[in-house]
């Protein structure tokens, strides 16, 4: 195996144990998932239960000890800062992508661990499906596996053969809610998924599974590790324009397997066009 080393961090041996941690959160999330849970709204329609909080204090604590030299920041509120003669890196967790289908009971969700430097690059990407038990990873340089298989978008080329998928921003008021992209998206697909974990998505269409995953509002933590494994998949990750996408800035995402991502932009933008005109 290659040593691909980078601020003083082996990324394979990064990965490694990335993927422990997220194996050992999953856990937690499994046993969680048949008991009963307690639900809070951290806003509107922006779910916490005790086992995403749990979750991150497992994961926080393990990044912490495993990587001391670099911060450590979740969705939940932790946040850890390395020491100043730290490498300037930051792993990214979201503890529970997928918590609307923890609180109702559907066993799609997942752990995603992603490490970034400070350009906003994405150099390590966990995403683990406790339920399925499917580990997703990609280090920067060295390609994506499944549960240690390597992984491969799609070969589509027309999206109406494509399965195509996206979600939905927490407050579904805002004039960037989504409707407008998936009135567009739909007569012109073969299919529509809304799965409910972002993570997860963007790691289908590195396997394959999905041809296309767009969209709008998310989060380092939701979508850092997922970004990366589409990308050593052989896949194409832009802003909603065709235009380098930005961790750190966020706005619109579109993944797609390379192949369909014209095709992607365009039905996007004629999505723009009917919201402007209506
Ligand atoms: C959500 C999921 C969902 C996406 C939302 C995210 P959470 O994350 O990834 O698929 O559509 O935009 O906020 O709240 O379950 O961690
Ligand atoms: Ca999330
Ligand atoms: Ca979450």
């Amino acid at each position: 195996m290659t040593t691909i080393e980078t601020y003083g961090l082996d990324l394979q041996l990064a990965v490694q144990a990335a993927e422990g941690i997220a194996r050992t959160a999953g856990a937690l999330i499994r046993q969680a998932f048949r008991r009963p849970r307690h639900v809070e709204d951290k806003g509107v329609n922006d779910l916490v239960t005790e086992t995403d909080r749990a979750s991150e204090a497992l994961a926080s604590e393990l990044l912490r000890h495993t990587f001391p030299t670099c911060n450590v920041a979740g969705e939940e509120g932790v946040r850890f800062s390395a020491p100043a003669q730290g490498a300037p890196l930051t792993w990214w967790i979201d503890p529970l992508d997928g918590t609307y289908n923890f609180v109702h009971g559907v066993p799609r969700f997942s752990v995603s661990l992603g490490c970034l430097d400070p350009t906003g690059s994405v150099l390590v990407g966990v995403v683990y499906d406790p339920m399925f038990d499917e580990c997703f990873r990609a280090v920067r340089g060295g390609g994506a596996t499944c549960n240690g298989a390597p992984i491969r978008v799609s070969s589509a080329t027309r999206l109406r053969d494509a399965l195509v998928a996206s979600g939905f921003p927490a407050s579904l008021k805002s004039s960037d809610n989504n409707t407008a992209e998936w009135a567009a998206f739909v007569p012109r697909c073969q299919g529509v998924c809304r799965m409910g974990s972002a993570a997860l998505d963007l790691c289908y269409v590195a396997s394959g599974r999905f041809d296309v995953y767009w969209e709008y509002g998310l989060a380092p933590w939701d979508m850092s590790a997922g970004v990366l494994i589409v990308q050593e998949a052989g896949g194409q990750v832009t802003d909603y324009e065709g235009q380098p996408f930005d961790v750190h800035k966020g706005g619109g995402l579109l993944a797609t397997n390379r192949l369909l991502h014209d095709e992607a932009v365009s039905v996007l933008a004629s999505a723009r066009q009917s919201e402007k005109s209506s």
